[in-house]
């Protein structure tokens, strides 16, 4: 692998034909305090991480409205990286204090949070607006109205979808284009493969939410020891490789707080790994 990390190296997808972005992107939820509420101890160093991976050619960073809420858009605004990186903020989960997720799809609430996500971002228009999950008190075909009379009114640029099935992905791209996918995945959890091979059928971009697993791969932990150690590379630095080998419009967006482990993940993308190893890491994960 290089001495410098670089996210360029894990090639590109393309969102529409006009834009493209690094496959290996940065997820800012670990950038907020303890249960994803609130800030972190240190804001100089979330600052820091969010600078960090844009320096290391990373140009797709996923937040939210409720990671904080508001931090992580807050701290990627004060990092300064916004005009530097296609940023895919969410709106359509509520926090509380005890830190639980509550769905809220209601259509004007996601036309509120798109003027306040707007505002705490600094842009005039959102670059990828994703539904963050599925509410279900509120119809899937009226959330995703909103989200795409958003698009019409030009205050999001692209509209993603996050936790949804084969199903939903097919009727909401009824309505609107959709760009991309946002499931939990990875190479020990490949519960949404019909997801991701549906995206892949379409076009559609597919962000695997929980890459690293936080560090728990489980079953597969052996065979990604083995791969690494043949690569002089990290266990975790392989399930990312293999995310990025596994399908051509995977966009990782591994999250930490650290620095250290920002740089070890975007070398990452660095990793080659051969056709027999992505075929025995895809065995161990089945
Ligand atoms: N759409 C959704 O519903 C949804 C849900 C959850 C997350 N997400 C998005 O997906 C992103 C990634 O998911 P995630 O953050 O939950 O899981 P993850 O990327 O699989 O794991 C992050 C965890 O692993 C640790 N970690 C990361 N790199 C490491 C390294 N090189 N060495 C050691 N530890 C390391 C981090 O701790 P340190 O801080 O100590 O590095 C953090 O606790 C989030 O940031 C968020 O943007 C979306």
């Amino acid at each position: 692998m290089s001495e410098t990390p670089d996210a360029a190296a894990a090639g590109t997808f393309d969102l529409d034909g006009e834009t493209t972005v690094n496959r290996l992107g940065f997820g800012a939820m670990r950038l907020c305090g303890d249960d994803i509420i609130g800030a972190p101890d240190d804001e100089g160093n979330a600052r820091e991480v969010a600078r960090g991976a844009v320096e290391l050619g990373v140009d797709f960073v996923d937040t939210a409205d409720s990671y904080g809420p508001g931090t992580s858009e807050r701290l990627l605004r004060e990092a300064g990286i916004v005009d530097e990186a296609v940023v895919a903020t969410k709106a359509g989960l509520l926090r509380e204090a005890g830190g639980d997720w509550l769905p809220h799809g209601d259509p004007d609430y996601v036309r509120n949070q798109v003027l306040v996500s707007k505002d705490r971002l600094g842009v005039d228009t959102i670059d990828l607006y994703q539904f963050h999950r599925p509410d279900p008190d509120t119809p899937f075909a009226d959330s995703v109205a909103a989200f795409a009379e958003l698009k019409d009114e030009g205050h999001v640029e692209h509209v993603g979808l996050s936790n949804v099935s084969v199903e939903q992905l097919d009727e909401a791209r009824e309505q609107v284009e959709i760009a991309t996918v946002q499931n939990q995945y990875n190479v020990a959890n490949r519960e949404d493969e019909a997801v991701l091979e549906a995206c892949e059928d379409a076009g559609v971009g597919f962000i695997p939410w929980y890459p690293l697993a936080a560090g728990d791969l489980g079953p597969v932990e052996d065979a990604l020891d083995s791969v690494a150690t043949a690569h002089d590379a990290t266990r975790r630095q392989v399930a990312l490789a293999w995310l990025l080998a596994h399908s051509d419009v995977t966009i990782p967006i591994p999250g930490t707080s650290s620095v250290e482990h920002l740089r070890e993940n975007v070398a990452a993308a660095s990793l080659s790994l051969t056709e027999e190893e992505v075929s025995r890491l895809t065995d161990a994960g089945a």
